[in-house]
């Protein structure tokens, strides 16, 4: 789940996001899920309650894990942390860049704290290591 102007990846400030593309990686990580025998839905939004509103459906979906880069909501988003806490789900949060190495108020996260664990700073590396993550645990018996 990606949250505002992700969609932009691959032309947005390209020397902290990289140059690869949302829908390179997304593709990248649904061939990655299904040769694990996992299905993954990528999914992004430029608006809050929207995602609040992917997040509430993703219960009712029966989806088991969620990797998150909630982008800017990251600073703001009270509604998205509580959907988050509201259906369990377990979730990773991913940042492309290291939050903490740029503008101090990048540093706090609302999710942190209710994250499974966070990966930052790894570029688009990040979301295949949560991926990696989410099958070994939803596989796991
Ligand atoms: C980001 C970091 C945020 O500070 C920023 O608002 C984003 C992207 C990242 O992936 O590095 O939009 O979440």
């Amino acid at each position: 789940m990606h949250g505002p102007n992700l969609n932009l990846l691959g032309i947005r400030e390209p020397d902290i996001y990289g140059r690869e593309t949302l829908e390179a990686i997304n593709l990248r990580l649904v061939a990655t899920a299904r040769a694990a025998g996992v299905k993954l839905d990528a999914f992004q939004s430029n608006h809050e309650g929207v995602l609040v509103d992917r997040v509430q459906q993703a219960k009712a979906d029966g989806v088991g894990f969620i990797v998150l880069n909630p982008a800017a909501f990251t600073y703001s988003s009270i509604a998205l942390r509580d959907a988050l806490t509201a259906v369990q789900i377990p979730f990773i949060e991913v940042h492309l860049s290291n939050i903490h190495a740029r503008e101090p108020w990048r540093a706090h996260s609302h999710f942190t704290a209710v994250a499974v664990g966070s990966v930052l700073g790894l570029g688009s590396r990040g979301y295949d290591l949560a991926l990696e993550y989410a099958i070994a645990r939803l596989t796991a018996r």
